[in-house]
């Protein structure tokens, strides 16, 4: 079962922030997710619009300037990273799961992807894109058709995981509060992968390995690895 690092390592470090997504990669996790909101055409990596939460600024993102933004404080002297700073400290070190946050997100992230492959030879494979939006992976699916995406969902519909296959999409990424057996095997039978968020609980991670999913996004990754390679008791 893989182990994506949500926000980064999140539990131990400023959430979404480059210090965070370094310590995954350093605690060995699978992957990295993180949050992308498009502000002024440049896509930055944050997880509410609002500033208040995590960093020392308040209102919304979109009251400020670029400049603006990169000079708050997102906790232990972090800055907000731009996605082109995360997709540089990935790069051949684990996969990444974007998820897009804004509606307006997925011109500058064709523009940024097409830009990461000429520049830094970036594989497109080592990249999923998920959205609560379908309508965002949608668009994306139209346009660049090879790129793997995530269909995310905090329900459990009643079709199961129709959703995902008439996206094409890659993967399903499914609420630990609602994700059962008869779910997880309707999306294998649809030849989806199964990442589920957001699991630290050793009762759930033992849960989820048993129902055969493919991954879990953890705050705690290296305490979530551990876990994992336990045997149950
Ligand atoms: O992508 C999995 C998970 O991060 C979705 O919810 O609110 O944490 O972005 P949220
Ligand atoms: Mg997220």
């Amino acid at each position: 079962m893989q182990i994506i690092a949500h926000r980064g390592a999140s539990g131990e470090y400023p959430e979404n922030t480059l210090l965070a997504i370094e310590q995954a990669t350093v605690q060995g996790a699978d992957a990295v997710e993180i949050d992308v909101f498009a502000v002024q055409g440049e896509l930055i990596v944050i997880h509410d619009h609002h500033l208040a939460r995590t960093t020392n600024g308040t209102g919304s993102i979109y009251q400020y300037s670029l400049a603006k933004l990169m000079q708050l404080d997102a906790g232990q002297g972090q800055r907000i990273p731009t996605l082109w700073q995360v997709l540089e400290l990935t790069h051949n070190k684990c996969w990444l799961n974007i998820e897009l946050k804004g509606d307006d997100t997925v011109a500058p992230l064709l523009a940024l992807l097409n830009k990461a492959e000429q520049q830094l030879g970036f594989d497109l494979e080592s990249l999923v894109i998920s959205s609560f939006n379908h309508h965002l992976l949608s668009a994306i699916k139209q346009q660049q058709p090879q790129l793997r995406l995530g269909a995310l969902t905090a329900s459990l519909p009643l079709d199961y995981a129709a959703f995902a296959s008439t996206l094409q999409a890659y993967s399903v990424h499914c609420d630990v509060s609602f994700i059962n057996q008869a779910f997880v095997d309707d999306a294998k039978a649809r030849d989806l992968k199964v990442f589920v968020y957001t699991v630290d609980q050793p009762d759930d991670i033992q849960r989820l390995k048993a129902y055969g999913v493919d991954g879990i996004f953890s705050n705690f990754p290296a305490r979530s690895r551990k876990l994992s390679n336990k045997k149950p008791a």
